[in-house]
């Protein structure tokens, strides 16, 4: 899958803020030139040599102080509208409709649904192109923020209050974000993956999402079964189709066809799901999710188990 650098905007609204972004760096580097440059030729130009008379002494200057004080009110007035321009752009307000993604931030992870068809997944944001997406963002317990800055505005994750912002892609690719702001040990892991698709390729994604996995055949992926149910896996996580419906850890209906784990810790492999159901504290110290004091062969069925989850 082709990851488009970080830096260049692959939606309207992300161009748009692209653009402020420029010319503020323009005008702010213009500026830094000018007053470096004068300061510079000053030092040099006016440098005290021997035998130097004491200067003559200036007392207020009209003209220069009105100079000083128009041109900065001047380019913050440009800066100002070219915000509100930005803002109005990248902001329309949210229509009188329910959104099509909601968020919610957890420590450590995020919650992705949509209301429409029911899909509930976490970590990775899959979205059709070429449409302009309302989500709403809240958050399960402190302050986060979602950010993928090739596609959306920044927007807060505040508990017990939705913020609503737009997001789009131009065109198919995956979109790396993460949480900016501060939200505790592992702020770090708290990645986002967008998976930008095509409405068909999306719609398929979907189908399978709302699709609810076969139960276990194989001895291995029973066993895994049913250490998942009887161990305390069930009581934190849901798996669609199965006894286990608990909303306080990432829902695991389809951990399988995730593309990492742990928020963005690992690439998603049996091999790396094994060690992190095996010591989730060395991998993300201070994460939620407690070491299960599993033994090998449990932890060998459980992982299969849960990789037969696509
Ligand atoms: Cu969530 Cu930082």
């Amino acid at each position: 899958m082709n990851i488009p650098s970080p830096l260049i905007p692959a939606s309207l609204q992300a161009r748009d803020i692209n653009f402020l972004f420029q010319i503020v760096l323009i005008i702010s580097a213009i500026i830094l030139l000018i007053v470096a440059g004068l300061v510079l030729y000053s030092a040099v130009r006016f440098r005290r040599r021997p035998g130097d008379p004491v200067p003559t002494q200036d007392f207020g200057n009209t003209k220069l102080e009105i100079a000083w004080t128009v041109i900065p009110l001047l380019i913050v007035t440009v800066m100002f509208f070219l915000s509100v321009r930005t803002m109005h752009a990248v902001d329309p307000p949210p229509l009188n409709r329910p959104p099509d993604v909601q968020v919610v931030a957890h420590q450590w992870w995020w919650e992705f649904s949509y209301p429409e068809s029911g899909v509930i997944t976490a970590n990775e944001l899959h979205i059709p192109i070429d449409k302009n997406l309302l989500f709403s963002v809240t958050s399960a317990d402190v302050v986060h923020d979602f950010w993928v800055p090739q596609l959306a505005r920044k927007i807060d994750a505040i508990p017990a209050r939705k913020n609503f912002a737009w997001i789009a892609a131009d065109q198919p690719g995956l979109y790396l974000g993460t949480c900016a702001e501060y939200c505790g040990v592992e702020h770090a892991w708290m990645r986002i993956r967008v998976v930008a698709q095509t409405p068909e390729e999306f719609s398929q994604w979907q189908k399978k999402q709302l699709a609810i996995p076969a139960k276990p055949t194989e001895p291995l992926a029973v066993t895994g079964y049913n250490v998942f149910m009887s161990r305390p896996c069930s009581s934190c996580h849901r798996i669609a189709g199965t006894p286990a419906d608990k909303d306080i850890g990432p829902d695991l209906t389809h951990i399988g066809s995730r593309q990492t784990l742990a928020a963005g810790v690992f690439d998603n492999s049996p091999g790396n799901l094994e060690a992190w159901i095996a010591d989730p504290q060395k991998f993300k110290p201070g994460c939620h999710m407690p070491d299960l004091q599993l033994e090998p062969a449990e932890l060998t069925a459980l992982t299969a188990y849960l990789e037969e989850l696509q």
